[in-house]
């Protein structure tokens, strides 16, 4: 028996006050990497405090740039020098996959890139051959050797790419491998995140010259060099949509500050269709929901549709609501191996390839259950948190990679929850 850390929550309390958002992760990870474009100070603001964060400022470390992390203001400094190391090793890149977002900048920078490849995961097989297929177009030369990806170019040349799919991760390589290349580089089929529109505007600062941001088609002129600047963090839509979600399960009223409400509004439709009452204000929103949530189907999609980060919290929602829906996922087909998750305390989830039918119970009842990835994670919570009794919610550390001071915010909210050492 080992010891590990879980998450014990005692359901029932109805959540009611106010979070202030920091950060997306899935954008600031990106920002950071984006530093090794310029020689100099990259000051980056609002960082989200998780775990993700500090993986990839060791990763930076690394490759020879001096990180500098200011906890209490949510301030990362990143100082990164003339001549950056330019390999990411395995023991990184398999904590975190997102270390794969220092290739396009590596080799914009450095002429080439060593990075591990990061192999499956938990939530899929997430494949990297539009980010090298874009990048071969640019005129790299790229090989897998090792398990390395290495990647080659003395300066990299503009070019036309068509994206198969939207992909986030494949976009920020091939932006920020462009920024600096020979001539013109159009991306189109770009993925449109709010993410991505966070780092064309920190690249712009910087000096890059990007046309189209927020649209399908982005057109990159290459400039020949960029300076480090100042950026503030986009705030994360998938954790405001969690405790948007939180509200409407528990019965709650939940106002959620620092917030960029236009980022979510598919979910908050979704969540008004179930019949919560939402108010939106500049930078703020109010979640506050006083009946039964009634049940919604969702379709994930690249945005602006519903996003998959946000499919496993409402699958939590359609477990307690009243009626059935169907719930499909289109992004990652391993996301749906928390139902199993989530049937242990007693939810009504069936499975069909990338459909989930869910038929609403009356109640669920605590167990304990694991968490399999982030939002696995952040589902499994809010379904505890209305779950008759306890419900312990092992590997944790995934919550800590995407979820900044939840236990706090929770037990501020009013959840009773408590980060315990369990034996396994
Ligand atoms: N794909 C390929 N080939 C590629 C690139 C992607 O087949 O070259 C496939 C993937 O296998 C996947 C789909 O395309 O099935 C979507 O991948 P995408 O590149 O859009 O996603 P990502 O960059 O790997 C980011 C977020 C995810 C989020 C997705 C979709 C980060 C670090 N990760 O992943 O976030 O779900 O976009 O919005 O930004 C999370 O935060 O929990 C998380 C998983």
């Amino acid at each position: 028996m080992a010891d590990v850390e879980a998450l014990e929550i005692t359901g029932g309390a109805r959540l009611v006050g106010q979070v202030r958002l920091t950060g997306a992760k899935n954008s600031v990870l990106k920002l950071m990497a984006a530093a090794l474009l310029a020689e100099g100070r990259t000051v980056l603001t609002e960082v989200p405090e998780i775990l993700d964060v500090e993986i990839m400022a060791e990763l930076l470390r690394r490759l020879g740039c001096e990180v500098e992390h200011d906890r209490q203001r949510s301030i990362v400094a990143i100082d990164v020098p003339a001549t950056p190391a330019h390999r990411a090793d395995y023991d990184l890149v398999r904590r975190m996959r997102a270390s794969i977002s220092v290739l396009g900048p590596l080799l914009a920078r450095c002429g080439e890139a060593d990075i591990a490849l990061p192999g499956g995961d938990n939530i899929g097989s997430r494949g990297l051959d539009m980010h090298v297929a874009g990048l071969e177009r640019m005129g790299a030369a790229v090989r897998v050797e090792h398990g390395f990806l290495h990647a080659q170019a003395d300066r990299l040349t503009g070019a036309t790419i068509w994206l198969d799919f939207p992909s986030v991760g494949a976009t920020e390589t091939l932006l920020m491998a462009a920024v600096t290349a020979r001539g013109r580089t159009v991306i189109d089929n770009a993925a449109r995140e709010p993410e991505i529109i966070d780092i064309c505007q920190l690249l712009v600062q910087m000096g890059a010259v990007i046309e189209g941001i927020g649209s399908s088609m982005l057109t990159i002129d290459g400039v020949d060099t960029l300076s480090a600047v100042r950026h503030e963090t986009v705030p994360d839509r998938i954790v405001a949509g969690t405790w948007a979600v939180a509200a409407a399960m528990t019965r709650g009223e939940i106002t959620i500050t620092n917030a960029r409400p236009e980022h979510l509004e598919i979910a908050l439709d979704k969540l008004a269709t179930a019949g919560a009452d939402i108010e939106v204000h500049a930078g703020e929103f109010t979640v506050r929901m006083d009946d039964r949530p009634r049940a919604i189907d969702i379709v994930t999609l690249p945005y602006p549709g519903f996003p998959t980060d946000l499919q496993p919290q409402f699958i939590a929602l359609n477990a307690i609501a009243e009626g059935a829906s169907l719930v499909t996922e289109n992004l990652f087909e391993a996301r749906f191996r928390f139902v199993h998750e989530l049937a242990r305390l007693g939810a009504d989830v069936q499975t069909e390839g990338h459909h989930a039918l869910v038929r609403g119970r009356d109640s669920l009842s605590g167990a304990p259950v694991e968490a399999t990835d982030i939002r696995a994670g952040a589902g499994l919570v809010l379904a505890g948190l209305v779950a008759e009794g306890v419900t312990t919610v092992y590997e944790v550390h995934h919550i800590d990679r995407g979820y900044a001071g939840f236990v706090d915010a929770l037990t501020a909210l009013g959840a009773q929850v408590e980060r315990v050492t369990a034996s396994e």
